[in-house]
């Protein structure tokens, strides 16, 4: 099935001699379960791209269809993008973005109560989550004791608790080590997988391209298919 979809998108900053096109002509699609990581370097319009998928913006052109329907189309939203984000939508940035205030599991719980109490089932999933991504014995503690990769594990938790179509993460593991990243990236896709959740995540990081499953690449705002192997490190 596929969960995402996006057709021709073109975006374009600014006008005349300063215009930048972000997105030039970009397709893709993203299925139920499925990983996938997006390369490029600096500046090729990564970021624009998984912000017109997530509705943080438009692209002037082209459409986005979520489980089929389209909840955007040439430079408007279909449904109430707010609505779309919060309940079928799961962001992961590069830093956790946690609440000080709050411990682990009620961060996980966030996106429940801006809907309201969470039911038992909801609760029941957030705290397997918790236990899936090894947080269970940290679920009490304060977020500023935990380390970087629990802050970001924290982070998936709180992305997948909705039960979302589609996870936008955009460079979720920069700020680990190599080991930390792909266990990150390892137990989304087994959560993924499990949930039906389809998932893209901006990498830079060479070191983790083997836990993805299909990679593509943006180059000046167009995107492609990438070959693991030439984006592999070097091999020490
Ligand atoms: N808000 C903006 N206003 C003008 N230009 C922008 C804006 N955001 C991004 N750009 C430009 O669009 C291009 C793509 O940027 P971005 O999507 O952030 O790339 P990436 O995430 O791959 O680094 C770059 O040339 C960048 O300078
Ligand atoms: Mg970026």
């Amino acid at each position: 099935m596929t969960r995402l979809q996006a057709i021709d998108l073109e975006k374009t900053y600014g006008s005349g001699a300063l215009a930048v096109r972000a997105l030039d002509h970009v397709s893709l699609s993203v299925d139920a379960g499925e990983v996938v990581g997006l390369l490029g370097p600096s500046g090729s319009g990564k970021s624009t791209l998984l912000s017109c998928l997530g509705l943080l913006d438009a692209a002037q052109h082209g459409e986005v269809l979520l489980d089929g329907a389209p909840i955007a189309k040439d430079g408007r939203f279909v449904s109430d993008p707010t609505e779309v984000r919060r309940r079928r939508i799961g962001f992961v940035f590069q830093r956790a973005n946690l609440v000080p205030f709050l411990d682990v599991r009620e961060n996980v719980l966030l996106p429940l109560r801006l809907e309201g109490l969470p039911s038992r089932a909801a609760r029941e999933h957030a705290d397997a989550l918790l236990k899936r991504l090894d947080l269970w014995d940290r679920r009490s503690h304060s977020t500023s004791a935990l380390s970087g990769g629990q802050r970001q594990r924290v982070a998936l938790a709180r992305a997948l608790v909705t039960r979302p179509a589609l996870v936008l993460a955009d460079e979720p593991t920069a700020a680990l080590d190599a080991a930390r990243g792909r266990e990150a990236i390892l137990a989304l896709k087994d959560i993924a997988r499990d949930e039906g959740a389809g998932v893209l995540v901006v990498t830079h990081d060479t070191r983790i391209l083997d836990a993805f499953d299909r990679l593509l690449v943006m180059e000046d705002g167009r995107l492609s298919a990438a070959d693991p192997k030439d984006h592999a490190a070097p091999a020490h």
